[in-house]
């Protein structure tokens, strides 16, 4: 039998392995145009936790009852189109089964010369989220100050790296010892901040930014961020990539509003949608590749072994057990 995992209910607040249900299902066939396909990297990401509310975003819901879905890179085992054969990676938007059919219109093929896990991280969204957020909103400038929250996140910890390319000071915040170390040892980030043990926030801001904030990649908003804020610089920039520290919020978070601190610094702070830039992914996939290879760009992964641990990974995600991107090996 084949398995796959069903969203079994919704959650409220922190989701649990229970809103989850491992099962069996029928072996498919492919149809004309259609490729088998067998899960070989399965991708955990915090947009799913709003997709398991049925609030309206700018994707659908998961339903209830019916399986999980995402990127994943998967292996061709059967081919009914005649530009794939047994063996291919590919990589698409599918579900959370270890095998399925699969239009071959909606997959892309992939290099295996290269890490195939990397097309859900370094070169795959992620990364495409850290390259146009930072380009296209951060606008750095050598030598102006850059502070990264979520920093050794999948996107973070490419954040933190474009910021170094373009001459800038940067200052990563992330959740244990292990990550700043990672941060500032690997990835030569200039200050660091373990926000779990930091007393003060704010004063930790001050200190790893005397010159102020210029750029703000907000991976993670809620507290950290209303600190970041108290320091910004005038026409400082502040990039919305993500709210993950209120993602599982049963309550609309209350807290200081920025507006007249951003009218007094001239500053801007814009939301985005990684898909918004999707015309350009080819060129971000682009000038990420070319920075990995020519070793300008280090990256890491957590991979967890096993399909069946799909649903703790996610969750994991919320409370930090990933060091780069988050992924499930079969
Ligand atoms: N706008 C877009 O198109 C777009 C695309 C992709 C991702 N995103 C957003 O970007 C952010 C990072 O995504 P990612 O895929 O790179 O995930 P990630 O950073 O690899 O994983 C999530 C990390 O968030 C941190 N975290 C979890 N709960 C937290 C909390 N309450 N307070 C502070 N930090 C917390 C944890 O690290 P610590 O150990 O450091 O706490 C955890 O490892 C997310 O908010 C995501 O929704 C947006």
């Amino acid at each position: 039998m084949n398995r796959q995992i069903i969203l079994k209910s919704r959650p409220t607040g922190m989701p649990a392995v229970t809103n989850f249900e491992l099962a069996e299902t029928h072996m498919p066939s492919p149809e004309e145009g259609e490729l088998l396909v067998k899960s070989l990297y399965i991708s955990v990401d915090p947009y799913m936790r709003s997709r398991m509310s049925d609030a309206k975003s700018y994707v659908p819901s998961f339903e209830v009852g019916k399986p999980m879905d995402g990127g994943v890179v998967a292996e061709v085992i059967e081919s009914n189109h005649p530009d794939f054969v047994v063996g291919d990676a590919v990589l698409g938007h599918l579900q959370w089964k270890v095998i399925q059919t699969i239009n071959a219109q909606h997959v892309t093929k992939l290099d295996k010369a290269v890490q195939l896990s990397y097309y859900l991280g370094i070169l795959g969204m992620p990364g495409l989220t850290a390259y146009f957020g930072m380009n296209e909103i951060g606008k750095p400038v050598a030598g102006e100050t850059v502070v990264v929250s979520g920093a050794a996140g999948a996107v973070g910890m490419v954040v933190c790296q474009i910021a170094k390319l373009k001459g800038c000071r940067v200052v990563g915040i992330a959740g244990s010892d292990d990550k700043t170390a990672y941060l500032k040892d690997v990835l030569k980030v200039d200050e660091v901040i373990n926000y779990r043990t930091e007393k003060d926030m704010k004063a930790a801001i001050e200190r790893t930014c005397p010159d102020g904030v210029d750029v703000y990649y907000d991976n993670v908003g809620g507290a950290i961020s209303d600190a970041v804020f108290s320091n910004i610089n005038k026409f400082a920039r502040i990039i919305l990539c993500g709210q993950i520290s209120l993602y599982n919020s049963t309550e609309v978070p209350v807290g200081p509003r920025p507006q007249p601190l951003m009218v007094k610094k001239s500053a801007l702070m814009q939301g985005f949608i990684v898909s918004n830039y999707s015309a350009r992914f080819g060129e971000g996939i682009h000038q990420l590749a070319q920075w990995l290879g020519d070793g300008k760009l280090a990256y890491q992964e957590t991979i967890v072994d096993g399909f069946e641990k799909l649903p703790e990974t996610f969750i994991g995600l919320f409370h930090g057990k990933n060091t780069g991107k988050f992924l499930v090996k079969m």
